[in-house]
């Protein structure tokens, strides 16, 4: 086995060129999930990924779905081994603001040893790993030391709304031991993390409508109600003066933090004052009684992403708008319910809400939020592999964003998912310059090669 291993490792070094070429034109194609301008290109990153599991030596297809399509890909001659369903997205966020990145988003570019390209760290980059260890494998040994099937979606970012109807047409062949899932950060530079905790989420849009059109603010102010003055007032009042959300039944659900797991949590190095730095902000905010780590990864949240209404161009123009708008998620813990938060908000936003203002309220759907035993063998055989590559063992931590993905393969499949998160939370994603460092494409590439085996030889 050693032996084995040997020249798998040796694969991945001689082949790492052509592995940062593949990646690069990945990232060439700009696969916005959100945008229906993209639609071709989205596809086109549905046939990269195809081509590149064909290649890779997996039997592969392109899944039609009401959006864009799934990516299935599998190889099962490892008799008595087991199966590993791999889970990633060839989709990716949108790349603006445009005129931020240094060099623009569909031009990969390398930097300081990091790649710049929407979509590097989430999820292109990490995808990628996993489909160039199998391809070392095979390429290397004509084999692989366990079952796998890949499922690579494109409609992650905007919600994974046809995943389900999939999950649940393919039950029987997706059945799997566990599942593996490269689409989180390690927990600082030089510190891996498996994750076992995400965040749930639940997205809603409030629209408040006051006169038919906008009105002189001199005539009119002062007897009617102003939509944007409305909308300011509601949304303060989700919050109190000590950062509890101001929902009914919003926390009602939660069990309070395991005093065990709160140690463990305050013992991971954790450097505030480099966090701040980093994000360019004096001081942390939020709930009281809880840490920063507890209050991103283990506390709800409320925020206002977008907030729209009444004049916004130059100079000052006196009206009173005839509506305004924002959109609002909140991030889930276990046990919270996206649906009933969704209510208890939609209830607090007309309790606020002013006479002579009509609300409409739009949305309410998202995922829950999940935490896996943090000690299954499955875990320890990732540690194992990811010793291996990064030569130091990882920490194991929770995250604040959401994968939907994640609950479904438990609901559905009953499958615990390894989060094995290779980027970095500082590799800007989502946000312009996304990049991804090059030594984490190879030091996750070679943890996933080492992967297979460790899942291999498990107890
Ligand atoms: N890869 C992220 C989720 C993530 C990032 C988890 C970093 C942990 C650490 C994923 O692509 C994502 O952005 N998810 C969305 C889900 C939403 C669109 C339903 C999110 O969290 O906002
Ligand atoms: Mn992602
Ligand atoms: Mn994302």
């Amino acid at each position: 086995m050693a032996d084995l291993l040997a020249a798998v490792d040796r694969y991945l070094t001689d082949h790492d060129g052509q592995f940062l070429e593949d990646l690069k034109a990945f990232l060439r194609i700009p696969s916005v999930s959100a945008d229906s301008r993209h639609k071709a290109d989205v596809e086109r990153a549905a046939q990269f990924v195809l081509a590149q599991m064909r290649s890779a030596g997996l039997t592969a297809e392109l899944v039609k779905t009401a959006g864009h399509p799934i990516v299935y890909g599998h190889w099962q001659d490892a008799a008595g081994a087991p199966t590993v369903l791999i889970y990633g997205h060839y989709d990716v966020q949108p790349p603006d603001p445009l005129d931020k990145w240094v060099t623009p988003p569909f031009e990969p570019t390398i930097r300081d040893g990091r790649l710049f390209a929407r979509g590097a760290t989430d999820d292109k980059g990490q995808v990628l790993t996993h489909l160039k260890s199998i391809e070392a494998w095979m390429n290397s040994t004509g084999r692989l030391p366990v079952n796998v099937k890949f499922v690579i979606e494109g409609e992650e970012e905007v919600g994974s709304k046809n995943l389900e109807t999939f999950l649940t047409e393919r039950k029987s062949t997706l059945a799997a031991d566990v599942a593996v899932i490269s689409d989180t950060s390690q927990f600082a530079p030089d510190i891996p993390a498996i994750t076992y905790g995400l965040r749930g989420i639940v997205a809603c849009e409030v629209t408040v409508r006051g006169p038919n059109q906008d009105k002189h603010s001199g005539v009119f102010g002062g007897a009617i109600a102003n939509p944007v003055n409305a909308l300011a007032k509601l949304l303060a009042g989700l919050h109190d003066g000590k950062g509890r959300i101001q929902v009914p039944g919003f926390y009602g659900d939660i069990p309070p933090l395991d005093p065990a797991e709160r140690q463990r949590l305050a013992a991971l190095p954790f450097d505030e004052a480099e966090f701040l730095r980093e994000l360019g902000v004096g001081a942390v905010w939020g709930e009281s009684g809880y840490t920063t780590l507890e209050r991103r990864w283990a506390r709800p949240t409320c925020d206002v992403n977008g907030i729209t209404g009444g004049y916004q161009g130059e100079g000052s123009k006196t009206i009173i708008p005839a509506w305004a708008s924002a959109k609002i998620t909140c991030r889930l813990v276990p046990n919270q319910d996206p649906k009933k938060i969704a209510a208890g908000l939609e209830a607090r936003l007309r309790e606020l809400c002013p006479p002579g203002i009509t609300l409409e309220f739009s949305g309410g759907h998202g995922c829950p939020a999940f935490a896996f035993n943090p000690t299954s063998r499955y875990i320890a055989a990732a540690k194992k592999a990811i010793a291996v590559a990064f030569g130091v063992e990882p920490v194991m931590i929770r995250e604040g964003g959401s994968i939907p993905v994640v609950s479904s393969f438990q609901s559905q499949l009953g499958l615990d998912t390894l989060l094995l998160g290779w980027g970095q939370n500082t590799d800007n994603l989502h946000g312009p310059n996304e990049h991804f460092h090059l030594a984490d494409f190879r030091r996750g590439t070679r943890a996933s090669a080492h992967l297979w085996h460790e899942l291999s030889v498990l107890g």
